[in-house]
């Protein structure tokens, strides 16, 4: 196989000044660190699909942060591969929402098309064929991402048409194969349409009555109201239902909040 060779030394190629430059103005100069992320995914494309540990030590060095510290990033996360591989990057997302859309058949699709298995580098070099978790695309499941791009709205024959171009050295379209121009429904529109009439409400003998949509309420009303739930409340309720009866004086009712020890009420005074 011809994967991009490992080296001892690496720097950015001066093309990518600019794009670093931008990527640089998006953190305040003390917190350049944050940029981590997309330079090892330019150093990564740069170096045809892999990077190896030179690249890691430029970035560290660039950003001026321990080596350790870019090592653990490009160790943890899923996109950046510290083995050498094929250079264009054709990941196949299988989660749920794209497993139930048919990423099986997009697996089936990639495998039939690169002559690879998930894992696995193609011959020449110039692919690698792997399975990732959901990449934030489910509206338009099933998808691919390649290199910088997603494929959306998949089945097996889009897919190789997709990847069929790639071999041919084309770029096809990105986003819905499907022509959709985004995540809109399918078929005819049924939001934002601005025909009034569809909102008036039917009249005459068609009509149909408006459904009472008033919550059913059950029981006596007294039957509905809220019982203590604490032996401090039913103490208070206790008290309530005695000054209503007449039995206490509304002015001396007094509840320990303390469960099971109440203070006597003073008797009512008859006089
Ligand atoms: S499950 Fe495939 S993009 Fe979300």
């Amino acid at each position: 196989m011809s994967f991009a060779p490992n080296v001892e030394r690496f720097s950015f190629d001066d093309a990518l000044k600019p794009e670093i430059d931008r990527i640089l103005a998006k953190f305040p100069p003390a917190r350049k660190q944050s940029a981590v992320m997309p330079l090892l995914h330019l150093a990564q494309r740069q170096h045809g699909g892999w990077l190896p540990r030179a690249a890691l030590d430029h970035v560290a060095e660039f950003l001026e942060m321990p080596k350790i510290k870019v090592y653990e990033v490009a160790s943890f996360y899923d996109m950046y591969n510290t083995v050498p591989t094929g250079r264009i990057q054709v990941r196949v997302c299988t989660t749920t929402p794209c497993w139930l859309c048919g990423s099986d058949d997009i697996v089936r699709a990639a495998s039939d098309t690169l002559g690879i298995d998930i894992g696995e580098s193609s011959e020449d070099g110039r692919f690698f064929l792997r399975e990732f978790e959901c990449l934030g695309a489910c509206c338009n499941a099933p998808m691919m991402w390649i290199d910088d791009d997603y494929y959306e709205d998949l089945d097996y024959d889009r897919a190789v048409a997709v990847l069929e171009a790639i071999k041919r050295g084309e770029t096809p379209k990105a986003g819905p194969q499907s022509g959709r121009r985004g995540s809109e429904p399918f078929g005819e529109r049924k939001t934002l349409l601005d025909a009034a009439s569809e909102r008036q409400e039917p009249t005459g003998p068609t009509s149909t009555p408006e459904p009472d949509l008033t919550p059913e309420r059950k029981g006596r009303p007294e039957d509905r109201q809220q019982r203590p739930t604490s032996p401090l409340a039913e103490a208070a309720a206790e008290q309530v239902e005695k000054v209503k009866s007449g039995e206490l004086d509304d002015e001396v009712v007094a509840v320990d909040p303390k469960p099971g020890k109440r203070s006597k009420p003073a008797a009512k005074d008859t006089d």
